[in-house]
């Protein structure tokens, strides 16, 4: 495998390029919030940065609120195919970018919102805490982070498995989905607030999907942090 490879599985060469995983819809827990977290303010002066945007599923609604939008992927199919996607629905002011989470080429003190919808969980601490730096960096003074899908060290596929470092899996066997987005790191509130610890006044909730049958277990967090 080529060693600068984050995962096994490549979002680029793996997934976005095959036309998987192309997602169309927002994330429920990001049209609530967007629209609560930003009520009552001018949401057409606010600029909110989604990292690992991938097709611009969220990004499409942010621009649907008033939001400025800007965005970051490392693939650039799926930048490709949400710049077409948002000029298709008449968002034509973006600023869309292939790059990755760890280097993030914006100004100091530039955004209102960062973003995060399931592209830190597939990184290590190591990268994750790289991107917090980051993040801390460009966004405004009582600017916002609001990062979901933190997957939780109680997931029960995390037996299929390899951990590669502190928490972090890869080499997933078939068996679980965690096979077909490869590296994944896990969490609980301890790790996650040691992570967030640069951020005030921290949210983190808990979500757990569990078959009663099979007591099958998907956990998972959503942390919501003021600079
Ligand atoms: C689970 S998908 C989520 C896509 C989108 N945010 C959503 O809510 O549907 C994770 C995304 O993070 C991106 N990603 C993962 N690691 C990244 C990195 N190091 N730098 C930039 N993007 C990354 C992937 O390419 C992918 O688009």
């Amino acid at each position: 495998m080529d060693k600068t490879r984050i995962s096994v599985i490549d979002w680029e060469k793996d997934i976005y390029s095959k036309g998987k995983q192309l997602n169309h819809w927002p994330y429920t827990d990001v049209i609530s919030d967007l629209i609560t977290l930003t009520k009552g303010k001018d949401r057409k002066t606010l600029k909110i940065l989604e990292i690992g945007c991938g097709s611009c599923n969220n990004l499409w609604f942010a621009a649907e609120l008033g939001l400025q939008i800007y965005g970051l992927d490392i693939s650039k199919t799926a930048i490709a195919y949400g710049k077409d996607r948002l000029n298709a629905l008449g968002y034509k002011e973006h600023d869309l970018r292939v790059g990755d989470l760890t280097a993030l080429d914006w100004d100091d003190d530039f955004f209102d919102i960062v973003l995060d919808r399931g592209a830190l969980t597939q990184n290590n601490y190591e990268r994750i805490e790289g991107c917090l730096k980051e993040i801390k960096r460009i966004l405004k003074k009582n600017g916002l982070l609001l990062s979901y899908t933190l997957f939780g060290l109680n997931s029960t596929d995390i037996k299929y498995g390899k951990e590669v470092s502190r928490n972090t899996y890869d080499h997933f066997s078939a068996e679980t989905k965690f096979s077909t987005i490869g590296l994944t790191s896990f969490f609980d509130v301890d790790a996650l607030e040691q992570l967030f610890s640069e951020f005030n006044g921290l949210e983190i909730k808990r979500h757990l999907k569990e078959d009663v049958k099979t007591a099958h277990k998907i956990e998972s967090y959503s942390v919501i942090g003021y600079n």
